[in-house]
């Protein structure tokens, strides 16, 4: 069987001591899980001079390796092009873009950095795997330094639509970048429409032969979604397991018997939580029955704390909450818990057992995993109600979800309301119907499909 080596910018090493682990850190392990691989990518720690040698670390069937970034460098490859050019562009939040030619240049020298250290650890039946928007380039750089493997590249976040991609200066050049790959996946179809009408573009298409004929004569490339699942049985059995711990003995205690709403994200703009914010004072608003009978928690721990736009969306959803607790709060009841720190897994799927409701209201998502989590770790016999984004990749599955637009604040104040009052039977049902869809897709045919196309491409 060939080795799957994943490559992504950041690795979760099993020391790592990283709980606030995203989609893409879930994903990839869960992937590696079954039938072990390689994980090559940066080991989170900045270095003054030129990065040291590869390090490589074993944790049962997975190899990680792992190189450290130069300060300057991750600067602007990372908080600069990555996180301020790529990621708003594609979540659709242009306000937040903004571009620099040299951020880009340092871009292309780390994807060529990471194709220098991975090329001697690769063996020549090999299957390599790329994750994600810091490394569209990697494929070209393997294939100038001389690598023959197949190379696929998945997407975790949205492909924006042609219109939107062009505000980036260089979208051609990335464009042509990603044509230099056997195989490319997408969250959902529609992103997979996105990308063929942006390469649809005349000077794009000519440009994608002329490359593939310069670097080796392959069949063309394979671009298809591959929708990403989770491993149902591992969070049903996490909830089940979890819910003695002490801090979910406790969290459950103090809610007095009121209805659980959770939330749990990354701080990230992209998460619309300002907005969740103020649909839950809305709900106060508009249904005051429900006042002291409900009670938030959002969990929601820092990321990407060098990007400007990270440190004001943290301020803001202080104000935000204290705001809200003043306006609403009794003497004996706090309407907002408001949580800027990691959980572990087993703690989160617990808590999402006890929840009547989740919030997963992202302004643009490319899946949202936590939106399948929260309906794996519910009791099949008492679910609660999942509230999700129509702006989440995670909605063209879940459609039984009680859907809603993030900018609509009163849309989702009684889109809440509704969740919290459904009717057990009603409940029941959706919820079967949405984790036997998560168990026709999940992690493993995620893998599966995705490894079969790159297989494919070597015949
Ligand atoms: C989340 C997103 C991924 C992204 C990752 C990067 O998991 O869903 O698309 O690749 O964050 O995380 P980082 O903390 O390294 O910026």
């Amino acid at each position: 069987m060939s080795r799957v080596i994943a490559v992504s910018n950041r690795v979760a090493r099993p020391r790592g001591g990283s709980k606030s682990a995203g989609g893409l850190a879930v994903g990839v392990l869960a992937a590696l899980k079954e039938h072990g691989g390689l994980w090559f990518g940066w080991n989170g720690r900045t270095v003054r001079g030129e990065p040291g040698d590869v390090t490589l670390e074993e944790d049962g069937r997975i190899s990680y390796a792992t190189i450290d970034l130069n300060e300057q460098a991750y600067e602007l490859y990372y908080n600069g092009f990555s996180n301020t050019s790529l990621w708003p562009i594609c979540h659709y939040l242009l306000g937040f873009f903004r571009y620099e030619r040299r951020e880009f240049d340092a871009y292309r020298r780390v994807n060529a950095l990471f194709a220098r250290k991975l090329l001697p650890l690769l063996q020549p039946d090999d299957l390599i795997w790329v994750h994600d928007y810091h490394l569209i380039p990697l494929a070209s750089e393997l294939r100038r330094a001389g690598a023959r493997q197949p190379i696929g590249f998945y997407l975790h976040v949205p492909f924006p639509d042609i219109e939107v991609l062009r505000v980036l200066p260089v979208y051609r050049e990335l464009l042509r970048s990603l044509c230099a790959y056997d195989v490319v996946g997408f969250q959902t179809p529609r992103d997979l429409r996105c990308f063929k009408e942006a390469i649809a573009e005349r000077d794009i298409g000519g440009l994608e032969r002329a490359d593939r004929r310069n670097t080796r004569p392959a069949a063309p490339m394979h671009a298809d979604a591959f929708p990403i699942g989770i491993d149902v049985d591992d969070c049903q059995a996490l909830a089940m397991e979890s819910g003695e711990q002490d801090n979910v003995r406790r969290m459950v205690r103090h809610l007095h018997g009121r209805q659980l709403l959770i939330g749990v994200d990354r701080l990230d703009y992209s998460k619309g939580l300002p907005d969740r914010f103020r649909a839950f004072a809305r709900l106060l608003e508009n249904y005051p029955a429900i006042r002291n009978h409900v009670s938030y928690l959002q969990i929601a721990p820092a990321t990407r704390s060098g990007v400007r736009a990270y440190a004001e969306i943290r301020q803001e959803l202080e104000q935000l909450a204290g705001k809200i607790n003043g306006e609403f709060a009794d003497i004996d009841w706090v309407p907002i818990r408001y949580l800027n720190r990691a959980f572990d897994r087993p703690t989160l799927m617990a808590f999402f057992r006890e929840a009547s409701v989740g919030l997963v209201t992202p302004l643009r998502d490319g899946m949202n995993l936590v939106a399948k989590e929260f309906i794996a770790a519910q009791d099949e016999t008492d679910p609660g109600v999942l509230v999700l984004s129509q702006l989440a990749g995670a909605a063209e599955e879940l459609t039984e979800a009680v859907l809603v637009n993030p900018y609509d604040v009163d849309g989702v104040a009684d889109g809440v309301h509704r969740a919290l009052s459904m009717p057990r039977e009603e409940r029941v049902e959706r919820h079967a119907s949405m984790l036997a869809t998560l168990r026709r897709n999940d992690i493993t045919a995620w893998r599966s499909r995705f490894v079969d196309a790159l297989l494919a491409a070597r015949q």
